[in-house]
């Protein structure tokens, strides 16, 4: 198989705009080939990345990182890549989302490597409001054993009513179950695998979601904002991120929803991140750790590389 070529990102761009599918395939093959190997591709004797210290490592859930730099839930559903991320410069994975419906287990087999695994467990696609628990269950359990934390996803378009001000009372009971069937499966295994919730914010939302100010006393352990418009992930979606204005209000609402938290809990922020300055940025405002989604389809595997050195980890 030759080495990954470093394919120019214009050419990656007309493949998504063309055939997405295709584009996702090939960006996701880039990156398991690229982990694979090892090691950036050498232009003139320097790598294609960053060229300087890594970033600093992050202690966060209990959990110690690598560094702050995180892939973000859906680009590696089943775990194909997992730890191995860390070859790529990465702290962390989060793979997923899982549901019992997905069709397919999670995590066959595990990879070896040294990112941190996070496993992000989500309601399946025609699952409604009223199973929700049984799916999240299920999907904890099945997380268990592989993950080193589990993320809960409460920002698919099937969650979204869970999330109504006025169903607060349902959503407390239905993470307090999660939180017992956490404490049950510990038990069981002797081993405590931390729990956050992943929450998406809206360009036009003004304050975060009101369950975030519950979430210490629910006793979940990390926050993971992604402010995101949801699916469909278009081109045009991904170059509006180049605006600074854009970066700002994400940024901004980095900042209200860190000042809930309160520095009680870690929040991890996801949503057009692609430069170093993005990262400074979201840390800045109050994120401990970030991930990524796009900027690796479109920037290609070595896109932490070149962020590592302007992000400076939280202790
Ligand atoms: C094709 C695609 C699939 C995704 N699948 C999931 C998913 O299964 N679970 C999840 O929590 N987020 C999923 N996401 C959302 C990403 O994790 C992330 O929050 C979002 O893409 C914003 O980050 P970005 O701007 O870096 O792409 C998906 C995003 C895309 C583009």
């Amino acid at each position: 198989m030759p080495r990954d070529r470093d394919l120019p990102r214009w050419l990656m761009a007309a493949l998504m705009r063309q055939a997405p599918r295709l584009g996702r395939g090939i960006a996701q093959a880039r990156v398991h080939w690229a982990a694979r190997l090892g090691s950036p591709p050498v232009r003139a004797g320097r790598p294609a990345g960053g060229d300087g210290d890594p970033p600093a490592p992050v202690k966060a859930m209990g959990l110690a990182f690598p560094n702050p730099l995180g892939i973000a839930a859906g680009f590696d559903r089943r775990g194909r890549l997992g730890r191995r991320a860390a070859a790529l410069g990465f702290g962390c994975i989060e793979i997923g989302s899982w549901s019992p419906h997905a069709g397919a287990a999670l995590c066959h087999p595990p990879s070896a490597g040294d990112a941190v695994l996070g496993i992000n467990v989500g309601l399946g696609p025609r699952t409604s409001t009223t199973h929700a628990l049984d799916d999240l269950l299920a999907g904890l359990r099945e997380a268990w054993r592989h993950a080193d934390y589990v993320a809960v996803n409460l920002g698919s378009p099937q969650a979204a009513a869970l999330l109504c001000p006025s169903r607060l009372g349902e959503l407390q009971r239905l993470l307090g179950s999660l939180k017992g069937q956490q404490r049950r499966l510990a038990d069981c295994s002797g081993n405590w695998v931390p729990l956050a919730i992943k929450l998406r914010m809206e360009r036009e939302a003004t304050a975060p979601p009101p369950i975030v100010k519950h979430l210490e006393a629910l006793g979940f352990e990390g926050l993971i904002l992604a402010c995101d418009a949801g699916p469909p992930a278009t081109l045009q979606r991904y170059a509006d991120w180049r605006l600074p204005e854009r970066q700002r209000q994400a940024c901004h609402q980095v900042a209200q929803a860190a000042e809930l938290l309160d520095g009680r809990l870690p929040l991890i922020s996801v949503g057009g991140i692609a430069t170093a300055e993005h990262v400074t940025a979201r840390l800045d405002a109050g994120a401990m750790l970030v991930q990524l989604h796009d900027a690796l389809v479109y920037e290609g595997p070595w896109v932490a590389r070149a962020l590592g050195n302007a992000a400076p980890g939280r202790a």
